[in-house]
């Protein structure tokens, strides 16, 4: 099994060039179902696009990948389309069941393995499902599948989602795109990625308004049958790099991003005193001696992000005093926290929130992960500990961070898999 050796406390300088999203790219690969030929760009190629790519092949939706062009071709030829999603694919990766709404608003059927819970909570999908009964379809759960129909098609209706969820969005919108009339979404999450799937499917031919958490859809029978579309920055992936920089940065320039969606990460960085030198689509990172301590709370968007708390935590224990983190999107997210304080950190978990002391000497360990942000957050510490880190199960990492050590190693971090 594969592991990261870091040899910490190596100042970072350099450019890093932020990857596409995985968190854009997945919902706009099952929202692929819809075309008839789709031309993505700025992919990244990581491990969950390559299952995400295996379930369509599976559906019967083929896919060229142009790894040096960074893009996937698509084709849905209609010919052999296969209305499930099986349980091998769907649970490894929980956007697995993204091509539920697709897939039941053209095909009007639909088999979906349940993706169970995961390391960071149960993350049940009752609101995907809520959100695709007030259109219509008729759903039932029989030997942990979802079994989905809508027999004369689904018809437009309002949905009031009880709480925000992402993918839970992203299948409503999806769904409605091919339902009969107007479908009003309310509640919405409005994650910049949400937004990218919004774009793709105006491209598909799909009228929609946004206003607020209020999402107008109105059905389009009509598809486009050719879609190009660039896939936008991966925002957590820019975040982790600016937690890098300000850990141990002597200057590090993150570029190939739109710093109007990295607000809440940067007024963070700001009151801990970060130094940030901000353009339009790059920032520039200088590390600093004395960080002040923050609370932060995560949120959906424009909140603070639940993906990119464990590596903030990893700053906290540089800053002055006692910083705390509120998870309020998952109830299992601290789990890299023991593996923080077997290096050595100060937290202390009360219910939802954790309480970092800071500033603590890290000191290398052997480590590992449950989930892909945690993994990261590992590697971070790395960076700033005494002697060696070996990072255990990157495996986590690879589902979602492209070229994590040749990107460091170009800012010269002593970081190696081995
Ligand atoms: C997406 C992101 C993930 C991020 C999360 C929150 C992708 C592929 N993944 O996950 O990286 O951490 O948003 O920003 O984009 N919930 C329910 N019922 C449901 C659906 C969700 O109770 O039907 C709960 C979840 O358990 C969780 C909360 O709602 O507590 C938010 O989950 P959600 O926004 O749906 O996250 P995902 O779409 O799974």
């Amino acid at each position: 099994m594969q592991k990261l050796l870091i040899k910490g406390k190596k100042k970072l300088s350099g450019n890093i060039s932020i990857s596409g999203s995985k968190n854009a790219t997945l919902p706009i690969l099952a929202a692929s179902i819809l075309a008839h030929n789709v031309r993505l760009k700025n992919v990244p190629f990581v491990k969950d696009i390559f299952t995400m790519l295996e379930l369509l092949k599976f559906i019967g939706i083929n896919s060229k990948i142009l790894t040096k062009k960074r893009e996937i071709n698509l084709l849905n030829n209609q010919k052999k389309i296969n209305t499930l999603a099986p349980y091998k694919l769907v649970k490894t990766m929980r956007a697995g069941v993204l091509v539920l709404g697709p897939l039941l608003t053209k095909y009007k059927k639909a088999k979906v393995s349940l993706p169970g819970g995961c390391a960071i909570g149960t993350r049940p999908v009752d609101l995907h499902l809520f959100a695709l009964k007030k259109l219509g379809a008729k759903i039932k759960i029989k030997n942990g599948y979802i079994i989905a129909e809508a027999k004369k098609g689904l018809k437009g209706n309002i949905v009031k989602f009880p709480t925000i969820s992402v993918g839970a969005t992203e299948n409503a919108l999806i769904a409605a795109y091919g339902a009969e009339g107007k479908t009003i979404l309310h509640n919405c999450a409005i994650e910049p990625e949400i937004h990218d799937l919004i774009l793709f499917l105006k491209k598909l031919g799909s009228k929609i308004k946004i206003s607020g958490r209020k999402i107008i859809i109105f059905g389009n029978n009509s598809s486009k049958e050719n879609v190009n579309h660039k896939i936008i920055f991966d925002r957590i992936e820019a975040g982790t790099y600016l937690i890098a920089g300000a850990l141990i940065g002597k200057k590090i320039t993150i570029s190939r991003i739109d710093t109007k969606n990295l607000k809440s990460e940067t007024d963070v960085l700001k009151s801990m005193g970060v130094k940030l030198l901000i353009k339009k689509n790059s920032i520039s990172i200088i590390s600093t001696n004395k960080m002040k301590k923050v609370s932060i709370s995560t949120k959906p968007y424009p909140g603070f992000p639940t993906d990119l708390q464990a590596q903030l935590m990893v700053l906290m224990t540089q800053a002055e005093g006692l910083s705390k983190i509120k998870e309020n999107i998952f109830e299992n997210r601290f789990m890299h926290v023991p593996e923080l304080k077997r290096m050595g950190a100060k937290i202390e978990i009360k219910n939802k929130t954790a309480y970092i002391f800071g500033p603590t000497k890290l000191y290398g360990a052997e480590v590992m992960a449950t989930d892909l942000r945690a993994s990261v957050s590992l590697v971070l510490a790395g960076l700033i500990a005494d002697n060696r880190t070996i990072v255990n199960r990157i495996y986590h990492l690879d589902r979602g961070y492209e070229f994590l050590e040749n990107k460091l190693k170009n800012c010269k971090a002593q970081i190696k898999r081995i």
